[in-house]
């Protein structure tokens, strides 16, 4: 499911507002120039590879790259008994920006993202279907959770894949 909260800093225990209504949410983030589409969600045996979802999803991430330039995709997937989970989620936990847009679409699972904007700091998290646009250089960190659980597609303009510039700010999640 959907949700997104608006916290105002520095009072970061408890949300100002708190929406679920995905229309309310696209609308909101599409003011602060962040994408957020639904598409179909496929049905995906446990055991699915990357390039059979790849493929499930390719007339999307085609319209996609034509779209937008994007030229490569990917796809990450975190399970709660993943070995590195802990390395990871800290990793993304630390605010950091990218050069190209971050473009993610939850085939499974959920995960949380934050997006300060000025004294407020959103927290959108995305479950399976949902497809977010973050633009370029724009300052954000990711919670994968505890115990991660989730599969997504990630589609890059720089071929070379994940690479994030970390600003050093204070998180929270
Ligand atoms: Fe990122």
């Amino acid at each position: 499911m959907t949700t997104l909260s608006i916290y105002h800093r520095p009072h970061i225990t408890h949300p100002v507002r708190h929406l679920t209504s995905f229309s309310d949410i696209s609308a909101l983030l599409a003011n602060a120039g962040i994408q957020l589409e639904r598409w179909h969600i496929a049905t995906i045996a446990p055991d699915a590879g990357s390039e059979e979802l790849l493929r499930l999803y390719d007339a999307d991430i085609e319209r996609l790259k034509q779209q937008e330039g994007y030229t490569s995709a990917d796809v990450i997937k975190l399970t709660p008994d993943h070995a590195e989970r802990q390395a990871l989620r800290e990793k993304f936990l630390q605010e950091h920006t990218h050069a190209e847009d971050e473009v993610r679409f939850f085939v499974h699972g959920s995960g949380t993202f934050f997006v300060p904007l000025d004294n407020q700091v959103l927290r959108l998290t995305c479950g399976a279907g949902d497809l977010l646009r973050v633009p370029a250089n724009t300052p954000h960190w990711f919670d994968s959770g505890e115990y991660p659980d989730f599969v997504a597609i990630r589609i890059f303009t720089n071929p070379a894949g994940w690479v994030g510039l970390f600003t050093g700010a204070e998180t929270f999640h």
